[in-house]
């Protein structure tokens, strides 16, 4: 082989393996070698406060990636050219963690100024969010930028709703390039954090013109979930675990609840009856370790979806406005 060959083959074979797609797992490691540590401090500082954060970061992590890509708009807030995604209803009063990034990113600028992307900020700290809960740890590559505007149409039309059918959710999934078994091991978020009575109250009283709960309901739960949602408007923003049974742990809890009939929102009990997702929830259910490797791999590929790099978009300098 020729030398100028050689070198390629070893450049090919060395350094290959540091990428992922056009991000590289050592993107910083130059530029601010101690950032994770800060994102992990940061994150675990913020669920010693409040447990319920790692859900909250998760949470917004997905809904930045679903709508228009990873690239931070969900951190923005309104200007004069553009309306928040924070206004969109999948976000307004229920997504949480925006002052939890703003601490960590400012802390970032301290050791390394104008470098770190909000969008890869937000990316460690859901991957620490996940392992501080109990979760497996996965490798990030980085290098996302972050975006130059919000939009607030595309976070109402492309989060999923929880009052939209399986072939909806699985629709906004496979335009982002994702699959139904991302579908199904992303859903396993489920498994800690939160929600409002008002996302679920209509399986509780009267479902479908019975006079009874949603049949796919546990009847137990469903005389739980009556007395903490009562049947009057005041109930709406109560909050109710989405996991009852471990809700600060992320375990594979939330398909072995959807094996016996208890999941809380029934776009999440549908993954138990549609026949092309029913074997994966019950595969979940009883191998925890398998859940969590594809959890992981899910999670990969979420935070590539539609990533900015190279010169599109910037590094902001802070995570509510562009620069
Ligand atoms: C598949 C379609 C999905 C639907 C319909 C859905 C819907 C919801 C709803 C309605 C809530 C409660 C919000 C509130 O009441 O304020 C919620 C909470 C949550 N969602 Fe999802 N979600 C979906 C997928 C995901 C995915 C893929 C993830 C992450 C990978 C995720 C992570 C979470 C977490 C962690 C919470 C709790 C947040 C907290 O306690 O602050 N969800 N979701
Ligand atoms: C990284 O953190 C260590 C302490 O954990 C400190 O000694 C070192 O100076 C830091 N490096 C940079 C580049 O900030
Ligand atoms: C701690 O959590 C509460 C909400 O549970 C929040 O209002 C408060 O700002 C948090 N404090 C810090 C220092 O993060
Ligand atoms: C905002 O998102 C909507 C829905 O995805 C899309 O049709 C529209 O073109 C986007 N607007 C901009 C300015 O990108
Ligand atoms: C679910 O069902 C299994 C087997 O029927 C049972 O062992 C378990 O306790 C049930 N879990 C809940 C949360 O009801
Ligand atoms: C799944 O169910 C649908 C009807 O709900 C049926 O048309 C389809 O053939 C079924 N597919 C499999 C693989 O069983
Ligand atoms: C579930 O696990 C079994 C083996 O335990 C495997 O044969 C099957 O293909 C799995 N199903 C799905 C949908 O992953």
């Amino acid at each position: 082989m020729h030398f100028p060959t050689i070198n390629l083959v070893l450049c090919l074979l060395f350094f290959q393996p540091f990428v992922y797609g056009q991000l590289d797992y050592r993107f910083y490691d130059y530029t601010c070698p101690n950032l994770t540590k800060i994102v992990r401090f940061g994150v675990w500082s913020a669920m010693a406060n409040d447990t319920r954060m790692a859900a909250s970061l998760l949470r917004l992590h997905f809904h930045d990636c679903i709508s228009n890509g990873c690239d931070g708009s969900v951190l923005l807030d309104e200007t004069s050219s553009f309306r928040s995604e924070k206004d969109a209803f999948p976000n307004r009063n229920s997504a949480r963690g925006f002052e939890v990034i703003e601490t960590i990113k400012a802390n970032v600028e301290k050791v390394c100024p104008k470098t770190v992307s909000c969008i890869d900020i937000l990316t460690l700290a859901v991957r620490e969010a996940v392992f501080l809960t109990g979760g497996r740890y996965w490798s990030v590559a980085l290098g996302r930028r972050d975006g130059l505007t919000a939009n607030i149409t595309a976070a109402n039309t492309e989060i999923p709703s929880p009052f939209e059918s399986l072939d909806n959710i699985i629709a906004k999934f496979t335009s982002k390039g994702l699959n139904i078994k991302d579908v199904v091991a992303l859903s396993g978020a489920h498994t800690i954090g939160f929600v409002q009575c008002f996302a679920f109250k209509f399986r509780l009283f009267n479902f479908s013109g019975s006079s009874s709960p949603d049949p796919s309901l546990d009847v137990s739960l469903a005389t739980n979930l009556q007395t903490q949602c009562p049947n009057q408007d005041d109930s709406d923003t109560r909050l109710v675990p989405l996991d009852a049974v471990t809700t600060t742990k992320f375990d594979n809890m939330f398909f072995r609840n959807l094996v016996n009939n208890s999941g809380i929102l029934s776009s999440d009990q549908a993954l138990m009856s549609d026949n092309r997702t029913t074997d994966m929830v019950i595969n979940y259910s009883k191998y925890p370790f398998l859940f969590a490797k594809d959890f992981a791999d899910s999670m990969v590929k979420l935070s590539n979806v539609g990533v900015l790099t190279g010169q599109n978009g910037q590094v902001r300098d802070k995570c509510n406005l562009v620069n």
